[in-house]
């Protein structure tokens, strides 16, 4: 173990003079974001203390536009959203010994430290070590997660809940929003658990030809991000890049997979990507809901009829992950693709990599 974590990110010197050839990605897939017209274009903030159906229709609004949106004033105390950056801190900056114990390459472990992206790749490596807790449901049973720093469970276990109920509270808007009963997205579609992805990006001697995270969607149902105070997120939008702009004690919130699916594309898991600089780390949150596996997805036939069929295929949580893991250099992943109704594509199942 202790010599496994050599290999991780975090050790590599941020004053080194380049970075391994494994980290380097083809110029073509690197793309950047600094043409007019994503200059011009910022995401939406949305200020929760509007009044309800204000809020409804700014939240349904932002999420088809561009399925991410930023929210303020959303009931999460900034004391917690402080304390929950400083204990993501100090877990980083522990000495590697402290932090070996947690370090793992199997993925089928629900709490562990690595580098890089959990998707599968074709070698390339991405500037990211994360740190990842699951936060199971209904137990809410942090027992496993890291008793170094010695507050680390507590303050991240209160943060989860309290995030949790803010993207439920985000999932009853969006179902009245969409004429469904108000507790439509209850239940086993976000009662799996709740995955929380603590990331640290270190600076990076070359960020021109490397990735913190590669473009993806995220697989789950919803995601609220604590984007940290370093730009570094950047979303798809018209076949360019916006780069986020962190509002201060807000939160990015986007749409996962299974929220297309369940809509029939009404409501879009967008793209995005996140990238490094050279002069300052950056550290973000992402809190997953997650349907339970055995839960099974497919378009709600409130979306589906005869002028609009369904575009997805229906199958449950576990089986859309095993086929949704492997990221795709040069495709730009978009990895519904493979769920398309019409998609006659071979599928290579993969190992359940959540
Ligand atoms: C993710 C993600 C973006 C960021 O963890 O899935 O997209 O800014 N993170 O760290
Ligand atoms: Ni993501």
């Amino acid at each position: 173990m202790a010599a496994e974590i050599t290999t991780t990110l975090h050790l590599t010197p941020a004053h080194a003079p380049s970075i391994p050839d494994s980290f380097i990605l083809p110029a073509s897939h690197l793309r950047p974001s600094t043409t007019a017209s994503s200059a011009a274009i910022s995401l939406p903030v949305i200020d929760m203390s509007l009044p309800r159906d204000d809020l409804r229709a700014a939240i349904l609004d932002a999420g088809k536009e561009h399925g991410f949106f930023q929210v303020t004033n959303h009931g999460v105390p900034d004391h917690v959203l402080r304390a929950m950056d400083a204990v993501c801190r100090a877990f980083f900056a522990m000495p590697a010994a402290d932090k070996a114990e947690f370090y793992s390459t199997d993925k089928a472990k629900p709490n562990r430290l690595f580098s890089g992206t959990n998707y599968e790749t074709f070698g390339e490596r991405y500037w990211r070590d994360c740190l990842r807790l699951v936060f199971p449901l209904p137990s809410g049973d942090t027992s496993g997660w890291p008793h170094k720093p010695h507050d680390l469970r507590e303050i991240a276990g209160s943060y989860t809940s309290l995030v949790r109920g803010l993207a439920m509270e985000i999932l009853r808007l969006l179902a009245e929003g969409l004429g469904l009963r108000p507790d439509y997205f209850a239940g086993d579609i976000s009662g799996g658990r709740v995955s929380l992805d603590i990331n640290s990006y270190p600076p990076c001697p070359d960020p021109t030809r490397t990735l913190g995270l590669p473009p993806h969607c995220d697989r789950d149902l919803i995601t609220v991000l604590l984007p940290g105070d370093v730009p570094g997120l950047e979303v798809a939008y018209n076949g360019d890049w916006i780069r986020v702009q962190p509002v201060p004690n807000s939160f990015v919130v986007n749409f996962g997979l299974q929220l297309e699916v369940v809509t029939n594309g009404v409501l879009k898991s967008v793209e995005h990507r996140a990238v490094t600089n050279s002069a300052v780390p950056r550290m973000s949150v992402a809190t997953f809901i997650v349907p339970a596996d055995e839960c099974v997805v497919g378009p709600d036939e409130r979306f589906v009829s005869e002028e609009n069929p369904a575009r997805y295929r229906t199958m449950s949580v576990g089986e859309f992950k095993r086929m949704h893991n492997v990221v795709n250099l040069g495709s730009s992943l978009n990895q519904i693709t493979n769920v398309k109704k019409s998609s006659q594509q071979e599928v290579h199942h993969k190992e359940e990599s959540v």
